[in-house]
């Protein structure tokens, strides 16, 4: 399942590369909320290589509204963000990636984020470890906040989440600095092969998250909600971080 779902990112991610730059449409979700018809031509490539080969599990999937159940038997479900940084895309920002996952009764089995213009594979599997384009991947060493570079995301709603200002302050003048890339799923890819350190972000769905969940705990960092409890891929927010500045980050995300 782990080559069918590597073969199947980097298929879904030629499309992205072929059609970036070259978008003549774009349209609105929300306010601020894109979507492209790369997005929509990776995703219906994704589903139907699903559905063909797996024609008994169900597909959770960002464009198709929510959730395509097809069967469902034996409790395997795929997640999958087709294009993570749509707003990049958009805008020709070289920052984006295909993302997707596979849930057996609950549990993240596989991820694999994927991105076209490095040619970046990130892979894992349940209990065999993480890698980067084949290679095993730790998370970073870096145990000070101080010393630690983080990573965040801004929510489309973010007009409605009053706690994020100050999150974001707290962390940019206790850390060496934060970045915004604009892509979830990359953000926490990076934190998985050790480029960040940490993560945090509120309002992400469950195809932002599901890969990079077990990409970071498969290389050996930890992935919580803000309180320390465990995380759940469908209730944001996330804080994932190498494990060593964990509680640090924490203390600021109250
Ligand atoms: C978005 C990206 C972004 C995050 C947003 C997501 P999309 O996904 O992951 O980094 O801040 O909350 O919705 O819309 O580009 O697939
Ligand atoms: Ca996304
Ligand atoms: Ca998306």
């Amino acid at each position: 399942m782990l080559n069918f779902a590597i073969e199947t990112a980097r298929d879904a991610g030629r499309i992205l590369l072929e059609k970036f730059g070259r978008i003549d449409t774009v349209t609105k979700k929300g306010d601020i909320n894109l979507v492209t018809e790369a997005d929509l031509a990776s995703e219906a490539l994704i589903i139907e290589r699903i559905k063909s080969h797996f024609p008994r599990h169900s597909i959770l999937a960002e464009e198709a509204g929510n959730a395509v159940v097809i069967g469902g038997e034996g409790g395997h479900k795929w997640i999958i963000d087709p294009l993570d940084g749509t707003t990049n895309y958009a805008h020709g920002y070289p920052c984006f990636c295909v993302t997707i996952a596979l849930e057996n009764d609950g549990e993240i089995v596989l991820g694999v984020t994927y991105d076209p213009t490095r040619d970046e594979l990130f892979t894992a599997e349940k209990g065999k470890g993480a890698a980067l384009n084949g290679k095993p991947m730790r998370v970073s060493s870096t145990d000070i906040l101080g010393n630690s570079l983080l990573v965040t995301g801004f929510p489309y709603d973010i007009k409605q989440r009053e706690d994020f200002a100050r999150h974001l302050t707290e962390l940019l003048l206790n850390s060496r600095g934060v970045r915004r890339d604009g892509s979830a799923a990359l953000d926490m890819a990076y934190v998985a092969c050790g480029r960040f350190d940490g993560f945090w972000e509120e309002g992400l769905n469950p195809w932002d998250v599901a890969a990079g969940k077990i990409l970071i705990e498969e290389a050996g960092g930890t992935v919580t909600y803000y309180d320390g409890s465990q995380f759940s891929i469908y209730r944001p927010p996330v804080c994932a971080s190498n494990g060593l500045i964990h509680s640090e980050m924490l203390g600021y995300l109250k």
